[in-house]
């Protein structure tokens, strides 16, 4: 029996009220810090959705979206063909672009799983790819030196308990056993896996799933992975989809290059490398991480645009990167043309609107003690007074592209002056005009 069909809205609208923190201690609780640690220097990683549904090119949620029964939409497990080891030329743009991580679907919610498991037919070793296609994926990231982790989607539209299991026990029993025996494939049979990256957890509850018995096998055979937070519990870190929000705990933002997660040919609506850098450097600032798309074809081969994008998103962290990667949440915003981030005593003005040859920044309660330009070296020239930094004899085009970093050596750790401008400067005493 196929599982009843609810529109993509309603499926939002129904799922688990993102993970309330139970008081008593989860499993990964006590040594989180040190699991964290790479990650959180890691700063940039690269989302890579890719399935049968590649091959159709209509993104991932077209078996729902478009109504597709089950056994029609099956015929394309035949069809996936994927070029061997896709994932290389993936890991090697993933690290080209300056990401340090990677993590990919093994399942997505039309429940086909890319890696080879004991409980169906329906894995890409046992279709026409032939092959186990985690395995490949996480050869290639680890060749280029990249952590990896695996995406899992806890809803299934192809299981015919799936959508059942919500409201019959016998059921839910056995649907949660196949997905707890996917959990444990996954952290069983490829070696250390870094990440391990839930989804969706319609329609059950963490109590339904048994999500503390899931992420306690998990820590088990994977000691040093991290988890996301969507399969009912906190898990590592929380997981803010299409937008930058700041959490109090860590937290990584995933989004698309284009509208669309899994490939869709018709999909123009990309992002440019500057976007894409000022959402990295927002990020930075604030204390997150940057999980950014790319969607495949069915074959494996990575979208023209994509790569383009991603290109010059790398050569600008090879200029830049000491102001992105292990950088610490900075507490100076920047301006109405930039943003900062800091590492220890430095404040990198990433100025994306080019001023021309002055630019200010204002409310910084820490001396500053030099000013260079990163791109070149070049000590820039500053005057600073209570409430302004102002740098002087700028040239008058911007001397990186897409974005200018600045970097302020400051006497202290960079402190933004919590009120308004106006108010310090009543407050100083310092002339208005
Ligand atoms: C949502 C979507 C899914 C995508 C995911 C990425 O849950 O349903 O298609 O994989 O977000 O965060």
């Amino acid at each position: 029996m196929n599982p009843p069909r609810l529109s993509r809205r309603n499926y939002l609208g129904l799922m688990g009220a993102a993970a309330a923190v139970p008081a008593a201690a989860l499993p990964g609780d006590s040594d989180r810090e040190r699991r964290m640690k790479w990650w959180h220097e890691a700063r940039f990683g690269m989302f890579i959705h890719w399935g049968i549904y590649s091959v159709r090119g209509r993104a991932e949620w077209a078996m729902e979206s478009e109504g597709i029964p089950t056994r029609e939409y099956e015929q394309l497990a035949r069809q996936f063909r994927p070029k061997p080891h896709a994932a290389r030329a993936w890991a090697k743009l993933a690290r080209q672009a300056g990401m340090k991580y990677m993590v990919m679907t093994s399942k997505h919610h039309d429940g086909f799983c890319l890696f080879n498991t004991s409980t169906t037919n329906y894995c890409a070793p046992k279709q026409a790819a032939g092959r186990d296609l985690v395995s490949e994926f996480l050869e290639a990231a680890h060749a280029e030196g990249l952590r990896a982790g695996l995406y899992y989607s806890l809803m299934d539209w192809h299981h015919p308990d799936g959508a059942i299991c919500r409201n019959n026990e016998d059921a839910r029993k056995r649907f949660v056993q196949y997905i707890h025996t996917h959990v444990r494939e996954i952290c069983s049979n490829y070696g250390k896996l870094d990440i391990l990256w839930y989804d969706f957890d319609w329609p059950l509850d963490a109590k339904g799933w048994d999500s503390v018995g899931l992420n306690e096998m998990m820590f088990k055979l994977q000691p040093d992975i991290i988890v996301n937070n969507r399969n009912g519990l906190p898990g590592d870190f929380t997981t803010p989809e299409q937008h930058i929000t700041a959490f109090k705990r860590p937290w990584e933002a995933c989004m698309t290059l284009n509208d669309s997660w899994g490939f869709q040919s018709a999909d123009d609506n990309w992002k440019t490398p500057k976007s894409v850098l000022r959402n990295l450097i927002k990020c930075s600032r604030d204390g997150g991480n940057y999980l950014l798309n790319i969607g495949p074809t069915g074959d494996g081969s990575i979208p023209e645009p994509s790569i383009a994008i991603l290109t010059e998103t790398g050569r600008w962290l090879a200029r830049n990167g000491e102001s992105i990667y292990k950088a610490a949440r900075c507490e100076f915003m920047g301006s109405a043309y930039s943003y900062c981030t800091r590492k220890d005593n430095t404040l990198y003005v990433h100025i994306y609107f080019w001023p021309g040859e002055t630019a200010s920044i204002t409310g910084l309660k820490t001396r500053v003690k030099s000013a260079r330009l990163l791109v070149s070296g070049k000590p820039v020239e500053f005057r600073q007074d209570l409430l302004r930094v102002h740098l002087l004899n700028l040239p008058k085009e911007a001397l990186d592209t897409p974005i200018t970093t600045l970097a302020l050596e400051c006497d202290g750790v960079p402190e933004q002056y919590p009120e308004p401008v106006r108010v310090l400067r009543k407050r100083y005493g310092v002339n208005i005009s």
